[in-house]
């Protein structure tokens, strides 16, 4: 048996996965608070990631009753970028501020007129942007708002690994959740120097990174008499969430690209090398595939614009859902596939909270468009479908690019795997594997990045020999949908004026 360990944001999920076939047998999920000070600011009490981790092993512990004895490894993920700030004594020093906190704008600016870093210095020291959401301009926001607690600082740690120093004593990170810092090379797996000395960020507060299946240390005694698992079990580092998440659906090799839609969306293609888009506009980490690397856009809106549309113009689909007790989403999916493609001139863009990927754009606002007295309740409902699969074409669309622009071999996308709400409706899934002009499959994995962080902790343990092993194991393809050429064809056209409306409209929404 293995453990993987999910420090999410709306709480936090362990499940425990049996290494014969790889089927998860028991999972315990805790929730805590997310407070919002200011607006655009998000923190967490990291004390509550661990009270978590501790309470949701004990009950995993109880679960597996005798079993318990057979637990070879603990892997572990989370929510990338939040800061976790730690003292001299590894105290925490004030709330987590967390990836979706919004507050450090005038930082990201500085980063990118400091005449020693730039937009070109961050291309070849971190190959990243300067986003709100990374960990490094939320130091120079606390240098410049807390000064005194910037200067107790000894130790930055993402939520995964704060819950990792609780489990075992140890500090340490992973080179894919350091690759989201913005301090770290993905392309040299290490800290940038040049950068911190630059923005004048002291190196040693970053702790040490390894690959996401090397071992952090060993389940300390206390914690073992707190869950009831046996002391010194195996602790591996584990993953990003996201990372996690592509490991957990097999995305181990080139030519296989995650689609993920919960609140945001995120498109996730594996690469060999180490590729930075010329503009930035995708981000480029290192893989919980020790050696390889991803590229990943992110949509801010994708089940959070479907999610708005049924809350405030899908009375009909929820009233319909309530009587029929079934999904929701598959209620406004059946009324959108009554709808001819391209939702009657209809066309949706889903920008309700700004964009990051691909126009990294806070001021960006949805809209409908192309409305006629001909529309109907099923026109937008399959406008909503087709405009958040717009969207995140347009990052794979960047990533296939992407090769051809910088001269690198080009990104091949031969296979998206979803995860996620948007993986339950067969039309969703017809609509995105035409969108997308590739296949697009299905997996035996449900549970997540949980997932992930157990198989990294298999494959950390021993019991596989790689990463790559551990998922052909136990990840297998159960259903898959093939693009349909003409309606590919027709999606284009309604695809570029997609593009185009957010080019007119950029700059204009109040
Ligand atoms: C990725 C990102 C989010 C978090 C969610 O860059 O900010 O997907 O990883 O936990």
């Amino acid at each position: 048996i293995v453990i993987g360990i999910d420090v999410g944001t709306s709480g936090l999920k362990a499940i425990a996965v049996e290494t014969e076939r790889g089927a998860a047998v028991a999972s315990a999920h805790r929730e805590y608070p997310l407070s919002t000070p200011h607006a655009g600011w998000a923190e967490q009490d990291p004390e509550d990631f661990a009270a978590a981790a501790l309470s949701a092993l004990g009950e995993l512990a109880r679960a597996l009753g005798p079993r318990r004895d057979d637990v070879r490894a603990i892997g572990l993920t989370g929510q990338m970028h939040s800061a976790v700030l730690l003292d001299e004594a590894q105290a925490v020093i004030r709330p987590a501020i967390l990836w979706c906190d919004t507050r450090t704008t005038a930082e990201c600016e500085a980063i990118r007129a400091n005449p020693k870093v730039g937009d070109a210095g961050l291309a070849r020291l971190v190959g990243n942007r300067a986003l709100e959401g990374f960990t490094l301009p939320k130091l120079l926001w606390l240098r410049a708002n807390e000064p005194e607690a910037f200067a107790r600082v000894r130790a930055v740690l993402m939520p995964k690994d704060f819950v990792g120093l609780k489990l075992t004593g140890e500090l340490g990170t992973d080179d894919s959740d350091a690759s989201g810092t913005l301090a770290f090379s993905p392309g040299d797996r290490s800290f940038s120097a040049e950068l911190l000395s630059a923005v004048g960020v002291p190196r040693a507060v970053f702790p040490r990174s390894a690959p996401s299946n090397a071992p952090l240390g060993q389940l300390t005694a206390e914690v073992a008499a707190a869950t009831g698992l046996p002391a010194g079990i195996p602790v591996v580092r584990g993953a990003a969430d996201n990372a996690a998440g592509a490991v957990g659906l097999g995305i181990v090799r080139p030519g296989r690209a995650m689609a993920s839609v919960g609140t945001s969306g995120v498109i996730l293609a594996h690469t060999d090398s180490w590729i930075v888009e010329p503009e930035m506009r995708l981000h480029s980490f290192c893989h919980a595939v020790p050696g390889r690397f991803y590229l990943m856009g992110v949509m801010l809106a994708a089940g959070g614009a479907l999610r708005w549309y049924r809350d405030v113009l899908g009375d009909g689909e929820r009233m319909a859902a309530e009587l029929r007790k079934v999904d929701p989403y598959e209620i406004i999916s059946d009324t959108a596939s009554t709808a001819r493609p391209g939702a009657g001139g209809v066309v949706f863009l889903p920008y309700l909270m700004g964009e990051r990927t691909p126009h990294n754009d806070a001021a960006a606002r949805g809209a409908f468009v192309g409305l006629s007295a001909r529309t109907t309740k099923a026109d937008l409902s399959r406008a909503v479908l087709e405009g958040i699969t717009f969207g995140l074409a347009d990052s794979l669309d960047l990533m296939r690019g992407v090769g051809q622009t910088n001269g690198a071999a080009a990104v091949s996308i031969d296979e998206i795997r979803l995860t996620g709400g948007g993986a339950r409706s067969p039309f969703w899934r017809q609509l995105m594997a035409d969108v997308f002009e590739a296949p697009v499959a299905i997996t035996t994995s449900t549970e997540g990045p949980a997932y992930g962080a157990a198989l990294l902790g298999a494959a950390g343990a021993g019991l596989f020999s790689s990463v790559e092993e551990a998922a052909d194991a136990f990840v297998h393809v159960v259903s898959r949908v093939a693009p349909d050429a003409a309606r590919s064809a027709r999606y284009r056209e309604i695809h570029a004026v997609y593009r185009g409306l957010y080019n007119d409209l950029r700059g204009r929404f109040r």
